[in-house]
């Protein structure tokens, strides 16, 4: 099915069991070329170029891993609803996610035979948080056990999913990229979800501090900044993980192929091949944290970090614009992407969140002011009770600003039997 921009969007009532799948693709373009790498310029792949086999299904599978992962983290939480609001959000980006998967498994059942259909099997041994057959990627495994958690997931690492569709987007193997451009579309609402799901945290932390006239809002039922702050840092750290090694093989491989290409790959004026271009890369040496030029090629994966780091930037900055409207001097940052790194260069070192390398016991005596402890997790968890009247909203929570498809928040956006 070819989504035009007309729309595909229902946004009636419809029962569980009625609900079907289809397979989204965005419309063909005309006459596309290849737009980067050695085949630049050649007529898109409209068949599966069989010398790249094998790293496409690679590419396919690791992006399909990643969508029923998010909807096993958040298979819980319609329990715990803020509002009825939120449930029908959370049920349109589990249903959308699922979609994805749908259209991955579709491309390596049609493109690829038998051992697609294979790879199509393990995707659903796979569970995420599984100890034997985990999700491929580890964002992937972390629980979302609650609403905050969500939020951030949807923010950060959903955005991680916009920059690497974004990159499969201008695929040369034309059904990727045509089923990456719709994908994208909807994944504009997952990451509005998280946007605008923390701002209203935010909003309910500024509105407690003004009226308690205190940072210590947690016995009057809100989230403290101090608290989302921590949050936000577990949840970049773990999602600039997703983009791999600061210097890749596969990362130049895939580009060159035709594969796999930058944000924005088509907006970019230079040759699209990079063969003699460098790109700067921040880098652990022995004398702390420096940048060095590196080949644009190998540095492709950091190239996508520091487009993503940018992103998420604008982000924040609009939950700081809630934060001065309260007239509170309190600003969320970003950690510097060093810190509480798995992958990568800087794994092997300890960084505090403002950059500095720290020593182990430095980092004992400090991870708790800079990641969610347990104690903090279980005051998120104990405010999660369900809110499933209409126009109630929990009290953690800011209402929404506005309802969906011009409905009020008084509509009952889920229907619960
Ligand atoms: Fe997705
Ligand atoms: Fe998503």
């Amino acid at each position: 099915m070819t989504a035009e921009p007309s729309g595909w969007a229902h946004f009636g009532h419809v029962r569980m069991p009625d609900y079907r799948w289809g397979i989204f693709l965005a419309p063909p373009e005309a006459g596309r070329r290849i737009p980067f790498g050695d085949h630049a310029g050649e007529p898109a792949w409209q068949e599966l170029p069989g010398e790249y086999r094998a790293p496409l299904r690679g590419l396919i599978v690791t992006q399909g891993d990643t969508e029923p992962a998010s909807v096993e983290q958040q298979r819980r939480l319609g329990h715990t609803c803020p509002s009825l609001y939120d449930l029908r959000n959370l049920f349109q980006v589990n249903v959308e996610e699922g979609r994805h998967l749908w259209a991955m498994v579709y491309l390596l059942d049609a493109f690829f035979g038998r051992d697609g259909r294979e790879e199509a099997e393990m995707l659903l041994e796979r569970r995420s948080g599984d100890p034997d057959r985990p999700r491929i990627l580890n964002a992937f495994n972390e629980p979302t056990p609650d609403w905050l958690s969500f939020f951030m997931f949807t923010f950060f690492t959903d955005r991680d999913g916009k920059y690497q569709l974004s990159s499969l987007a201008d695929s040369g193997f034309d059904p990727l990229s045509r089923t990456c451009r719709f994908m994208l579309t909807e994944e504009a609402h997952h990451m509005f979800v998280g946007e605008s799901g923390v701002a209203r945290v935010v909003q309910r932390a500024c509105e407690l501090m003004r009226a308690h006239d205190t940072d210590h809002i947690r016995a009057h039922g809100g989230i403290d900044l101090a608290t989302l702050q921590k949050y936000l840092n577990f949840h970049f750290s773990v999602s600039i993980d997703l983009f791999g090694q600061e210097l890749s093989t596969n990362a130049a491989n895939y580009f060159t192929m035709g594969l796999k290409g930058r944000f924005q790959e088509t907006r970019i004026e230079d040759d699209h091949r990079l063969r003699d271009a460098t790109y700067p890369v921040l880098r652990m040496t022995d004398g702390g944290i420096v940048e060095q030029a590196a080949p644009a090629l190998n540095a492709l994966n950091e190239r996508l970090r520091d487009a993503y780091v940018q992103d998420c930037a604008r982000g924040l900055a609009r939950w700081n614009k809630v934060i001065r409207s309260f007239g509170i001097p309190t600003t969320l940052t970003l950690p510097h992407r060093a810190f509480n790194r798995a992958i990568g260069g800087f794994s092997a070192q300890r960084v505090a969140p403002d950059g500095r390398v720290v020593d182990q016991a430095t980092w004992e005596a400090k991870v708790g002011d800079w990641l969610p402890t347990a104690d903090d997790r279980a005051f998120i968890a104990s405010l999660m009770q369900p809110v499933t009247a209409p126009g109630q909203v929990a009290g953690w929570i800011a209402p929404p600003a506005r309802g969906i498809d011009g409905k009020g928040l008084d509509y009952d956006y889920v229907r619960l039997t």
